[in-house]
């Protein structure tokens, strides 16, 4: 559906996204992650068509955008950083505007806003000024003008960002919703964002590619044995003692004691040790109180997979001959 084929973008000598390149399925959704100034929003822009790459092509559905662009737009809603929505307007005089400019027939203009203003839990607020709207509306808002015309691709730039947890969760909901319909691309700097919403992730810092995997599989990229947390009641010497002999545990530490309940970090070689610990515990009378997989966080990722990436800008090299065929800002 969506096909990224080594874009880069130079802002005069500043390399902002570099030779970046990944793909996205029908009714995938893919979160793009990376720090502040990693080129998130560069590179969204780029996919919808809202700025040309220095070098490479981004396709949607089989269309290059930078020369199919009207088309190719049709099948994109954008949902830039910032909403742009008017806030003197009605959400019902807005949506009803960005519905004749993306197109929409006029006999079918009221069915199509109050279809994304249904998806979008939006119908109670319709006839309220946007200005006077929480934020978590006017980025519901934004939303429904980015699905209003049915678009296959779906591009939000941090759609969660600044809302309260409880607006962050319905729109995650809300965007879990959406894919399906539509293939989603979501950028945001907040890793456990990705984790929650997204089956995959496209990792970028400095604006080239770190790394494209299910978050899943980047924790046991990373990491070839497994940790687990036990917590214990019972005498703390001895369970260290057996827990340590335990055939397949490579480490056994104490950690703390609360209310006479133990807490230790295992080391285990693979998943399998976590029944035979249970099994001793149980076997010596102790009392088993919790026994979880600890799993690596997304942040812990993140900052092992960028630790070695070196600090400042990157000069761009002098254009090629075939490169600079887009415009220069
Ligand atoms: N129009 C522009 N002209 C020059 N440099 C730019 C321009 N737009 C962005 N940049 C630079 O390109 C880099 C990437 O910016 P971008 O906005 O894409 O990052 P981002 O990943 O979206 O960051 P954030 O998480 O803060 O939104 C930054 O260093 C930024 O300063
Ligand atoms: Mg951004």
């Amino acid at each position: 559906m969506l096909e990224v084929c080594n874009v880069s973008k130079d802002y005069g000598p500043f390399h902002a996204v570099r030779d970046l390149s990944f793909t996205a399925a029908a009714g995938e959704i893919v979160g793009f992650l990376g720090p502040n100034g990693a080129g998130k929003t560069t590179t969204m822009r780029l996919i919808t068509g809202y700025l040309p790459p220095t070098r490479g092509e981004v396709k949607v559905d089989g269309l290059v955008v930078r020369t199919n662009a009207l088309e190719a737009k049709r099948r994109i809603g954008y949902l830039p950083e910032v909403p742009p929505v008017y806030p003197e307007l009605t959400v019902n005089e807005y949506l009803n505007f960005c519905a004749r400019l993306r197109r929409v027939p006029s006999r079918q203009r009221q069915d199509a806003v109050a279809r994304a203003c249904q998806r979008t839990a939006l119908n109670d607020v319709r006839h309220r000024v946007i200005g006077h709207l929480s934020k978590g509306f006017r980025q519901r808002v934004g939303i429904a003008q980015a699905i209003l015309h049915e678009p296959q691709l779906l591009v939000l730039d941090e759609p969660t960002a600044g809302l309260d947890p409880r607006q962050i969760l319905e729109t995650r909901q809300l965007i879990r919703e959406l894919a399906g319909q539509h293939t989603v691309i979501i950028s945001t700097h907040i890793l456990s964002e990705a984790a929650a919403t997204c089956e995959r992730v496209v990792i970028i810092n400095r604006g080239a590619l770190v790394a494209v995997d299910s978050p899943e599989n980047l924790t046991h990229r990373l990491k070839s044995t497994d940790t687990i947390e036990l917590q214990v009641r019972g005498p703390q010497p001895a369970i260290t003692a057996l827990l340590g002999a335990i055939e397949g545990v490579l480490k056994a530490e104490f950690s703390h004691l609360r209310q006479e309940v133990g807490t230790w970090q295992l080391e285990v070689a693979n998943a399998g040790v976590r029944e035979e610990v249970a099994r001793r515990i149980v076997g010596s009378g102790w009392g088993l109180l919790e026994l979880r997989p600890i799993d690596l966080s997304l942040e812990e990722i993140f900052l092992s997979l960028t630790a070695n990436q070196p600090e400042g800008q990157v000069e761009a090299p002098p254009p090629a001959a075939d490169a600079e065929k887009g415009v220069q800002l």
